[in-house]
């Protein structure tokens, strides 16, 4: 076959993909008229080092955004139009990310993931008024792994995010530069920022209105996006594709699949690597978790596959396999030796619920709450020190899905429903969000390093459900490091 032959083909392979997957729902017309966009690869940002601090300038700014042929819809964006680039760190450098707000109004940017001090956290606590800078300074001290900055303004998290405003961080190690696998940035190692959006009937908005029901069970839009393009199409090579996961939605939790089914590895979970790939065929991802994954493409060149998205029956994304490999890889069969699970000298529980139903779903105030009370930015409710190990139980008695995050270290799941088999192997790296199903509860360690990294009841680290419509309405708490 020739190449304008292969081309056409594939691209009849794309469109049956595109229409035999996309759910039959209204955005069947939307994705008409933007079935031939590239995926767009944010730019990777390397900074420039002034005095041996490596600095990243980036402006929060209004914007319009075009998801749709022919219309511009407002959004915001950092240094770009929709989302923000891709942050590249080495572990053991001095870094300071300077944030400038030019918005009408007050936001924040915490870097998720990053173990830095409370007060380079970017929580309510280190808001950023319209027109100002705040740098977030610190050392990376943390092994190689998949991070993202967002806003985390108290009680407007959620539309900020859902306006654009969310970047991948990328840091790197020793260990990470020398495994054998995929690692040039946009050709076989891409990140890719999962979301779901509503729009206005005219498309010129992205529109946040979340019912109270919505609230409750998840604000899901119709229109799924990736990197902030409608089922784009990636042209991969044939080789294998290292794919950065990262469940960007405000409170969908996403099953992903192959649309041929075939089986992939999962190499890394929110902090790091995993001590071996994980074979995989679907993978469940709750919001703000991340995962790197490694697909074998190299049987395929001149076929198209889909990135499917199969709680909802959407499409995420296209992968046209029209490129011969020029680099190639080999999955490495270990990939880290992971820190042992430390030994825990005190166990709390936390309990999800929500109150205050009022009138129903009419009216009245819906509030989430951890142990009963909901996030008051005064209050610390854990107190924790430099080398403490504790076990948290994260209970959701409830019929709707949380799940649950915790900022300035990483955590070890040890068991669900307290069965310990019932981990999956894709979570027994460092997480710093888990997922946590309707009436289930989950089990992990957490370990504070003895690294000088603390956060004081002034600029304390927050926990929360990251399905931000229940941070938002008050599902947070906080705790300090000394
Ligand atoms: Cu991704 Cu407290 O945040
Ligand atoms: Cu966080
Ligand atoms: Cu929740």
């Amino acid at each position: 076959m020739d190449r304008r032959e292969f081309i056409a083909l594939s691209a009849i392979g794309a469109a049956y993909l595109l229409s035999g997957c996309g759910g039959g729902s209204a955005q069947d017309s939307a994705t008409t008229t933007t079935k031939s966009k590239a995926l767009p690869i944010p730019t990777l940002e390397k900074g420039v080092v002034r005095n041996g601090v490596r600095h990243f300038d980036l402006t929060i700014k209004a914007a319009t955004h075009s998801f749709f042929d022919g219309v511009q819809t407002a959004t915001w964006g950092i240094n770009a139009d929709y989302l923000g680039p891709t942050l590249l760190l080495r572990k053991g450098e001095e870094v300071s990310i300077n944030y400038t707000n030019t918005l009408p109004e007050a936001t924040t940017m915490h870097g998720h993931g990053m173990h830095v001090p409370g007060m380079m956290d970017g929580t309510a606590h280190q808001p950023i008024a319209s027109g100002e800078t705040w740098s977030s300074q610190f050392a990376v001290k943390q092994v190689a792994c998949t991070n993202w900055y967002h806003p985390h303004y108290l009680h407007k998290t959620a539309p900020h995010v859902y306006q654009g405003l969310a970047g991948m961080i990328i840091i790197e190690d020793d260990a990470s530069n020398s495994l054998d696998l995929p690692k040039r940035y946009g050709i076989d190692d891409i990140p890719l920022v999962l979301q779901d959006r509503f729009f206005s009937s005219d498309k010129r908005s992205l529109l946040y209105d979340p019912s109270r029901m919505q609230v409750m069970r998840g604000y899901t839009g119709d229109t799924f996006i990736t990197n902030g393009a409608i089922e784009p199409i990636f042209d991969a090579e044939a080789g294998l594709l290292r794919m950065r996961l990262l469940n960007g939605s405000n409170s969908t939790v996403y099953t992903l699949q192959f649309s041929d089914s075939r089986a992939f590895d999962q190499i890394a979970t929110d902090n790091g690597f995993l001590e071996a790939p994980v074979r995989m065929q679907s993978l469940t991802l709750s919001p703000g978790e991340r995962a790197e994954i490694v697909v074998d493409l190299s049987s395929d060149l001149g076929s198209s596959l889909a990135l499917l998205e199969t709680r909802h029956g959407k499409t995420f994304l296209t992968i046209r396999v029209n490129k011969e490999q020029t680099a190639a890889t080999l999955l490495p069969t270990s990939l880290t030796s992971l820190d042992p699970v430390p030994t825990p000298t005190k166990t709390r529980t936390f309990t999800l619920g929500m109150e205050g139903m009022g009138n129903g779903m009419q009216g009245g105030n819906m509030t989430f709450t951890i142990n009963g009370k909901s996030m008051d930015p005064n209050r610390i409710d854990v107190t924790l020190s430099q080398g403490d190990v504790e076990v948290w139980e994260i209970v959701n008695p409830m019929m709707v899905d949380h799940n649950f995050h915790i900022h300035g270290t990483h955590f070890r799941i040890i068991s669900r429903n307290d069965d310990p088999n019932a981990v999956h192997d894709n979570e027994k790296g460092y997480k710093d969000t888990v997922y946590i199903p309707a009436r289930s509860r989950v089990k992990f360690v957490v370990s504070v390093p003895k690294d000088g990294v603390t956060a004081d009841a002034a600029n304390p680290y927050m926990f929360h459900c990251h399905f931000l419509e229940h941070e938002d309405n008050g599902m947070m708490g906080q705790y300090t490091v000394s």
